[in-house]
């Protein structure tokens, strides 16, 4: 049985992942025990929101770090007194097809201990669009064949930002309007990870493969990882395996990349779209 909650009210928002948090101002310091809660509402829900917060950069770094040293942010431009805080924006004339985060991935996955979790803090927000969707490692793992959970426990995927934040990825084709993003030849290097990581706070098993940086099952050609890794990702993106959140101002989202991917829709042409992001610092997936 789970145990209730005491300081938080938490509201879970689908079967399969997400949950909003009321009863707490993460403008002030959080008290051992809303703390204790909310870093269990985040393990028992993968994604964690709260409302109608006011926070300033240095509160989100406060609560960031509660969790845990800040990830490594790279490629992106940082905020000029705020090292660790990135502003995810969409200007409202920009009219692309392509914006920051549009594709389902993990953050960072490219990277040797990937954030193990990300902050993002909703300060301007369009009248509607631009909501984020997560979708459940852990689910995508637990509906899989016996025999295909076997197979796959048994590789590794290759990793890298080359088609994104590479010498030739998207970012280096075209510019985003309002942020800076420095693409270069570093964003090639690859390296690898466990095709299913066993999540280091929970212990449940999880499929840690994304189409954004990742790029062949280890040992393998892209062309032969293809259909491996389409299936995966297809399979990852069940619309039963998600959920959906609708930001307001002043909402704060956290999720668990050991655990979740996530894309940022872009459906809100003419309207601006401003957010705040930290990451928590990871470990190598195991
Ligand atoms: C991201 O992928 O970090 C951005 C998500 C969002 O803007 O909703």
């Amino acid at each position: 049985m789970t145990t209730a909650y005491e300081t938080i009210r938490v509201r879970p928002l689908a079967g399969a992942c997400g949950a909003e948090i009321s009863g707490v101002d993460l403008a002030r310091p959080l008290g051992n025990q809303a703390f204790a809660e909310i870093h269990r509402a985040f393990l028992e829900h993968s994604v964690i929101f709260f409302r109608d917060q006011d926070l300033k950069p240095a509160d989100q770094e406060a609560f960031t770090l509660r969790f845990g040293p800040f990830g490594q942010t790279d490629y992106v431009k940082t905020l000029p007194d705020h090292p660790n805080i990135i502003a995810v924006i969409k200007e409202a004339e920009e009219r692309t097809p392509f914006n920051f985060g549009g594709v389902w991935h993990s953050d960072f996955s490219y990277q040797d201990r990937p954030p193990m979790a990300t902050i993002l803090y909703g300060r301007d927000v369009p009248p509607y669009g631009g909501d984020t969707m997560f979708a459940s490692g852990y689910l995508a793992y637990e509906t899989l064949s016996d025999g295909l959970k076997r197979t796959l426990e048994g590789l590794r995927a290759v990793h890298s930002a080359r088609r994104s934040y590479g010498s030739k990825g998207s970012y280096a084709k075209r510019r985003l309007k309002s942020m800076e993003i420095a693409a270069d030849e570093s964003g090639d290097a690859e390296l690898e990870h466990p095709v299913i990581r066993t999540h280091p706070e929970t212990g449940r098993k999880s499929v840690f493969v994304n189409p954004v940086y990742t790029i062949r099952i280890a040992g393998w050609t892209e062309a032969e990882s293809k259909p491996l890794l389409d299936f995966l990702h297809a399979h990852a993106q069940r619309p039963e395996f998600t959920c959906r959140f609708r930001w307001a101002k002043g909402s704060l989202a956290m999720w668990d990349n050991r655990c979740l991917q996530h894309l940022a829709l872009n459906d809100y042409h003419g309207f601006r779209r401003e957010h705040h992001r930290t990451t928590v610092a990871g470990d190598r997936p195991a």
